[in-house]
């Protein structure tokens, strides 16, 4: 086996036994706020939702929620750890959301940015209603005053990866959520 740089570089923080329970918990939370919808709109923002989105939709249709699924490609600009402010979304939505009830979901929410334009662009788009959900949230860090429907986890202001968060395209793959090290 190669050596694992994350060995040293990351602190545990979520593991994949607590991820699961909070996604199911997260799907149940979800199908009681659709009901009368006979189809959800679930919209994933890439790259970071993938991992989070691919676990909740299966337990959705656990839930017996029916659902059509779609991506948009979300940037946030910065360098490093620092989120800039500036969102640009890669417009290749490729559903018709509108009068639909849409799902949108994100990795982490952090300055709040990310997931008001996103939710602004379904909107505009002609969705009746958009949920949001993300996977972690950083509420200390928040510049918008928008809070996200459901929420799995709050998190320290610290920056985690895995379970489709990255720092600079690594650490995606990760099962479980981890802090990176001040120094790495
Ligand atoms: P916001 O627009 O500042 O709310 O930031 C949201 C985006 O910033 C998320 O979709 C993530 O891609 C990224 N982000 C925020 N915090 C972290 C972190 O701790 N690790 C990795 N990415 C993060
Ligand atoms: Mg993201």
């Amino acid at each position: 086996m190669p050596d694992t740089p994350e060995k040293n570089e990351l602190t545990h923080l979520i593991d994949e036994r607590a991820l699961a329970r909070r996604v199911e918990e997260l799907a149940r939370e979800i199908a009681a706020k659709s009901q009368g919808v006979d189809e959800l709109v679930v919209i994933g923002l890439l790259k970071g939702a993938f991992v989070f989105m691919a676990d909740l939709v299966r337990a959705l249709s656990r839930c017996g929620v029916r659902q059509r699924l779609g991506f948009i490609h979300a940037r946030s600009y910065g360098s490093g750890t620092i989120s800039s402010g500036e969102v640009r979304l890669g417009r290749d939505l490729d559903l018709d959301v509108t009068g639909r009830t849409v799902l949108l979901l994100d990795d982490i929410q952090d300055t709040g940015h990310t997931l008001s334009v996103a939710t602004r662009y379904l909107e505009q788009a002609g969705a009746a209603r958009v949920m949001t959900a993300v996977l972690l949230d950083k509420p200390s860090r928040r510049e918008l005053p928008i809070q996200p429907d459901h929420v799995g986890f709050e998190v320290p202001d610290r920056f985690v990866v895995g379970y489709g968060i990255d720092y600079g395209e690594s650490y995606r793959y990760l099962p479980y959520i981890a802090m990176l090290a001040d120094d790495a």
